[in-house]
């Protein structure tokens, strides 16, 4: 009897869900109402439970009923899981929530889809060097459509942390040291994952993160101390987030580390000042992965107290830690935290479910029928191609030793050469990871019938057994050689010596960067090194297929190797899109967009410094200005820097009117000359420095660019609109504001190969 009132009960709300709904999705105020009344049938445990992400361990089909998850969605005590994949899985679970839970909310199903689902596109550190928002914005659409397919409503995406250290391992899922740049990909991002408005039945909620300053932890140690000036943190960090935030991305995530001493989970200042009065942010804020226990071990108190402490800074949810379902309703009791604090985040919680549809259909991304119509299919994986190829950086090729003739005998040498494991990238967790191809393997195809493929490892990936264990976890084995060193040379050189030309697949292997994969040492792997001088000595053209998720100190490379391909790590299809590189039949138009340092003392470099008061002069050293005593300034490449098959050239700029006043506007145009032989694309690049300002302004700022394509021989004008948008800065009041005077305007290729122009903005 219990049963059937309990039952009847349940559908009753369905009913009204379904009525309202059919009528709703128009205006805000429609949500408003429905949320009131929803919540007024909510208790406040209910209501916590909303606030609760747990992670999934992985529930089989069919047995979700039975799990200790599901014992706790039929109790209201969970909002959201996450790392919960298929259609099959997710009906399963979603069903739990909507008919065996009192009320019968849905629940969100995260997933961290960082680059692409199981059609993977290049890390996103390698994305970022295509400079091509439109694939960008692309890759995220197609991730979202893969993902939606398999159950999934909501991505753990974009990551736009700015960061300027090499030795942070997750520099690699970030778009590299550029604020401007890092805004303009974030907002592709958001556009892309959710479409139109996240109501689409492909379209499903993003998640900017890791909201703020995950990037520039101290030592570039993961997790590590972040501190730094409002001043720095507004001009130079924050921008991403905000233009994320502006885009309409529904969710944010706190991230690990403190910022101005308190952990960004438990910062009021940060989650409510700045992120919503400042911002109007108005979707809900997860935290990180147990973000709120691990402010106990930050030293802010007991699991009670930091649970207030995050609900009170702003939190909305709580990944991992229970500390919102064991401690909020005692909290409440103690006067620590409201009833209407736990109102506000519970109705974000509800809004986010209600704009994705799923009050209205609860089962928007269960339909079996998609996954294999939509995921992984030829036409996704020909796009992530296209886009690998476009994210190559080639960073030197004497001699025109590229492009590559399909012909003779090719010796892919290395431990990455024959991997297909390591090919989609860190953070690739829906990647069935055999379905990549290897580089040996995507070499043999793309050159099918035309050319003799050989392959010998050479080496492992580095002499130490347990750093090599600790570099290939997840399933990313390099399945380590028990031959010795010096028998695995001798096999490389002996299939070498029939070789015309060496590939050489070296460099760091995908779990070398992302999450918790810091490195102090940046120069290519002892043994690795030992087999590519033994490869130079045989005389033959070696070309480095260089692997890496952050820059690398290639000083010995850039001395030694004729041609150094920078491929990242390419994603699913990686292996073909070098391929189409290598020989030709793609024009690499890759640019860095994280410069590389000469050694890792260097280390945070970046191009948009600061003068200071002692600039060095001309060359390298000179007392008592800022040098050192060792190593020049200079990076070994800078940002922005990229080669091609083809060559171009820039006229001087020229502007349409030399000052402008701060309510007008001029445009800077440069004629761009392919002077080369083949077809190819160009990243223009605008920079501007600002002379004079009231706080001290970097030596040069991206402010714009452009990628051009231009056939063998074809010029193009390009042209930059120059608003007193692009001017502004935070001064030191942190008023967001342009201030008269000089500026310089630079045009290049690279941020250091430019050409200079200078106006003046009038009062
Ligand atoms: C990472 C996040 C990620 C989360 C969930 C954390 O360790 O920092 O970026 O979204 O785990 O997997």
């Amino acid at each position: 009897m219990k049963h059937l009132v309990r039952k009847l009960k349940t559908m009753a709300v369905l009913l009204v869900v379904v009525v309202i709904s059919a009528h709703a999705q128009k205006t805000p105020q429609d949500m408003d109402r429905f949320i009131d009344a929803l919540m007024k049938k909510m208790t406040l445990e209910e209501k916590i439970g909303q606030l609760n992400l747990p992670v999934t361990g992985d529930i089989t089909t069919g047995q979700a009923k039975s799990s200790d998850v599901a014992k706790r969605i039929s109790q209201g005590e969970v909002g959201g899981l996450f790392n919960l994949k298929g259609v099959a899985k997710i009906r399963d679970v979603q069903k739990q929530a909507v008919e065996n839970s009192r009320l019968g909310i849905p629940l969100l199903f995260g997933m961290d889809v960082i680059h692409g689902y199981e059609t993977v596109f290049p890390i996103p550190l390698g994305l970022s060097c295509t400079w091509d928002m439109k694939a960008i914005e692309q890759s995220a659409r197609i991730a979202a459509i893969e993902a939606s397919a398999d159950g999934i409503s909501w991505t753990f995406s974009p990551m736009v942390d700015v960061s300027r250290d090499a030795r942070w391992g997750r520099i690699s899922e970030g778009s590299g040291e550029d604020p401007f740049l890092g805004a303009a990909i974030a907002r592709a991002m958001v556009k892309g994952y959710q479409g139109k408005n996240m109501s689409g039945k492909d379209e499903i909620m993003a998640c900017v993160k890791h909201f703020a300053l995950y990037g520039a932890p101290e030592a570039g140690r993961d997790y590590n101390t972040v501190d730094m000036s409002r001043n720095r943190m507004f001009n130079e960090y924050m921008l991403p987030y905000q233009a994320a935030v502006e885009a309409g991305a529904g969710s944010a995530m706190a991230a690990f580390n403190e910022v101005d001493g308190v952990p960004a989970t438990g910062n009021k200042w940060l989650m409510t000042d700045v992120l919503r009065t400042q911002w109007g942010f108005d979707g809900f804020v997860v935290t990180d992965y147990t973000g709120i226990s691990e402010m106990v071990d930050h030293g802010m108190g007991d699991l009670q107290a930091v649970a207030a402490l995050a609900l009170n800074a702003g939190i909305d949810m709580d990944m991992v830690s229970d500390a919102f379902v064991s401690t909020l309703k005692k909290s409440v009791e103690e006067g620590k935290v409201s009833v209407a604090s736990i109102d506000k985040a519970c109705r974000r919680m509800l809004e986010a479910k209600y704009k994705l549809g799923l009050f209205e259909n609860p089962y928007k991304y269960c339909d079996v029928k998609r996954p294999a119509k939509d995921i992984f299919t030829p036409e996704h994986r020909a796009i992530a191609r296209k886009t690998a190829s476009e994210s190559f950086v080639l960073m030197k090729n004497d001699n025109q030793t590229l492009p590559l003739q399909k012909k003779g005998t090719i010796a892919v040498i290395g431990p990455l050469g024959n991997t297909r494991s390591n090919m989609p990238g860190t953070w690739s967790v829906a990647a069935v990871l055999d379905n990549a191809p290897s580089l040996v393997e995507g070499l043999k195809e793309v050159t099918k019938g035309k050319a003799n493929v050989v392959y010998a490892k050479g080496s492992n990936l580095m002499s130490d057994a347990a750093y090599e264990e600790r570099a290939t976890m997840f399933g990313r084995s390099l399945h380590r050689d028990n031959r010795t060193d010096k028998e695995m040379l001798e096999e490389a050189l002996r299939i070498s010596a029939d070789a015309d030309v060496i590939v050489a697949a070296l460099g760091e292997s995908s779990e070398m960067s992302g999450e918790s994969s810091c490195r102090t040492d940046l120069t290519m792997p002892d043994v690795q090194r030992t087999l590519l001088e033994e490869l130079l000595k045989t005389g033959k053209p070696v070309v480095l297929v260089l692997f890496t998720g952050r820059p690398l100190v290639l000083t010995w490379e850039k001395e030694n190797v004729p041609a150094i391909l920078n491929v990242w790590f390419g994603g699913s299809e990686a292996a073909l899109a070098i391929g189409d590189v290598l020989f030709g039949d793609v024009n690499p138009s890759g640019k860095l967009t994280t410069t590389f340092p000469q050694n890792v003392g260097q280390v945070p470099l970046f191009y948009a410094h600061k003068n200071t008061g002692r600039p060095l002069n001309k060359g390298w050293f000179e007392k008592f200005r800022t040098n050192y005593l060792d190593v020049s300034n200079e990076p070994l490449y800078p940002f922005g820097y990229g080669l091609s098959y083809t060559s171009f050239t820039y006229s001087d700029i020229s502007l349409d009117r030399s000052s402008m006043a701060v309510n007008g506007e001029l445009t800077a145009t440069v004629t761009l000359t392919n002077t080369g032989n083949r077809d190819g694309a160009e990243v223009v690049q605008l920079y501007i420095r600002d002379l004079v300002a009231s706080i001290t302004r970097p030596v040069k700022e991206l402010k714009g660019f452009e990628k051009v394509f231009l056939k063998a021989g074809e010029s193009r004008k390009v042209s930059f609109k120059i608003t007193p948008e692009l001017l502004k800065f935070y001064n030191y009041d942190l008023q967001f504001v342009c201030e008269p005077g000089e500026f310089d305007l630079m045009i290049g290729g690279n941020s250091q190969e430019v050409k200079t122009t200078r106006f003046v903005l009038t009062d």
